[in-house]
C-alpha cells in the first residue's frame, strides 16, 4: 500500500471511531426542527392502516421515503459496515448509499466487495459515491463509471465538502473548476448524478446552480447533527473551542428554501443532516423533502444493536410517522406539508 493509501485507511478508521460517539455532535448550532410543531388535527378523518409510504426513487419503488447516508468503506471494518448497511436496505427495501469510492478507483482491489454489495443490496438502490476534491482532477470518469456499473449503481453522488477539506490534515481543498467537472460529469455520467454536502448544508443558491449544471438530486446534508469540522479537529487534537465546529446551514433552513426551487426544476429532495427521530423525518418530509436520510446515529445502531437494531429503528420510526400522518389529517405524503407545521413562537 502506497503512504497515501495508508494515510486513508488510518483516517477512515479514525472516521468510524469519532462517529460511533456524540462527541461530534453540532454543539451549540441545531437542525432547526425543534423550532416546528405538528398542527394538531382533533377532526382527522385518516385511516391510518391505509397510508402508503412507498416511493419511487429514480425508478425504483421503495417502501419508504429513506435512505441510508453515504458512509465509509476503504477499511476492512468499513466494508463489513456497508455489507451489513445493504442487508438493513434489502430488508427496509430502501435505497442504499455508499461511501467514497476514491478507494476503490485508486487500488482496483474492490470488484468482488462490489459485487457482494450489490448482492446483499439485493434489488434496492444504490448510490455511488464520489468527492468534488476527485472529480476536479479526473481527465476521464472512465475509470469511476467502471465502478458505478461493479456495483449495479442506479444513481451517483458528488459529495460537496469545503469546509471538511479545509480543516482536514492534508485535506484537498482545491475545488477550482468544480461547476465545470460536474458539468461534464453530468454529460458524460450514464446514471443520474445526485451532489450531497456532508453536513454543512447547500443553500436554494448552490441547489439552483446544481441544477442548472444538470444535478438530479440534492441531498441538502444540512447543519445540526454531525459535525465533519468537528471530526477533523478532534483528529487534529484541535481545541474544541474552535468557532469553525458549528459552520454552516441548519437542514430545516435548507429543505425549506431547497424545496422551493420545485416550482422551477424537476429534481429529488433529500433532507438530511441530524435525523435522529422519527419527528425529524416527519419534519423533514413536511418541509419539502421527498426523501429523508441519516448517517451516523444508523451507524451507532449498527454498532450496538446489529443489522437487526437498524430494521427496527426505522421501521419503528416510520410507524411513528404514520401516527403523526394520522394526528395531522394526512392520508398520504403529498398532503403531508408545511402548511401541517407551525413554528413554536407562533403557538404562546
Ligand atoms: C462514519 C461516517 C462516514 C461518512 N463517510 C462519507 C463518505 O464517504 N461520503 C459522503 O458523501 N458522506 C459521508 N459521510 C457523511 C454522511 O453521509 C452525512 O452527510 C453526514 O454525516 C450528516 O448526516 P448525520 O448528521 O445523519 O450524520 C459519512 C458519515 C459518517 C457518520
Amino acid at each position: 500500500m502506497s503512504e497515501q493509501q495508508e494515510q486513508i485507511v488510518s483516517r477512515k478508521k479514525e472516521h468510524l471511531e469519532l462517529c460511533k460517539t456524540d462527541a461530534v455532535q453540532f454543539k451549540e448550532k441545531t437542525t432547526g426542527f425543534e423550532q416546528y410543531d405538528f398542527l394538531h388535527s382533533a377532526l382527522t378523518e385518516v385511516k391510518i392502516d391505509k397510508i402508503d409510504l412507498s416511493k419511487k426513487f429514480f425508478g425504483k419503488k421503495v417502501s419508504y421515503p429513506f435512505l441510508v447516508s453515504c458512509m465509509t468503506g476503504g477499511t476492512s471494518e468499513g466494508d463489513n459496515i456497508n455489507l451489513k448497511l445493504a442487508q438493513a436496505a434489502a430488508e427496509l427495501n430502501i435505497p442504499l448509499g455508499l461511501g467514497s469510492m476514491r478507494f476503490a478507483l485508486e487500488t482496483n482491489d474492490y470488484d468482488a466487495h462490489f459485487m457482494r454489495i450489490r448482492k446483499a443490496a439485493g434489488k434496492v438502490p444504490i448510490i455511488g459515491n464520489i468527492g468534488a476534491a476527485q472529480i476536479v482532477k479526473m481527465n476521464s470518469f472512465k475509470p469511476l463509471f467502471q465502478l458505478f456499473e461493479k456495483v449495479e449503481s442506479d444513481v451517483a453522488v458528488v459529495h460537496l465538502n469545503p469546509l471538511q477539506e479545509l480543516l482536514q490534515k492534508n485535506g484537498e481543498s482545491n475545488f477550482f473548476g468544480i461547476k465545470k467537472s460536474l458539468k461534464k460529469l453530468v454529460k458524460q455520467s450514464p446514471i443520474p448524478i445526485l451532489a450531497k454536502e456532508v453536513g454543512s448544508g447547500i443553500s436554494k443558491q448552490t441547489a439552483q446552480i446544481l441544477l442548472e449544471l444538470g444535478i438530479a438530486g440534492i441531498d441538502v446534508a444540512g447543519a445540526g447533527g454531525t459535525s465533519w469540522a468537528g471530526v477533523e479537529l478532534l483528529r487534529n487534537k484541535k481545541s474544541n473551542e474552535n468557532s469553525f465546529w458549528d459552520w454552516g446551514l441548519p437542514t430545516s433552513f435548507c429543505i425549506k428554501t431547497t424545496a422551493e426551487l420545485k416550482k422551477k426544476y424537476h429534481f429529488t429532495l433529500i433532507g438530511s443532516g441530524g435525523i435522529n427521530t422519527a419527528f425529524d423525518a416527519a419534519k423533514a418530509l413536511m418541509l419539502g423533502a421527498d426523501f429523508t436520510a441519516s448517517a451516523r446515529i444508523i451507524l451507532q445502531t449498527l454498532v450496538k444493536s446489529g443489522q437487526a437494531g437498524v430494521v427496527s429503528l426505522i421501521r419503528e420510526w416510520f410507524d411513528d410517522v404514520k401516527k403523526i400522518m394520522f394526528l395531522t389529517d394526512s392520508q398520504n405524503l403529498r398532503s403531508f406539508g408545511k402548511e401541517k407545521l407551525i413554528l413554536k413562537k407562533d403557538s404562546f
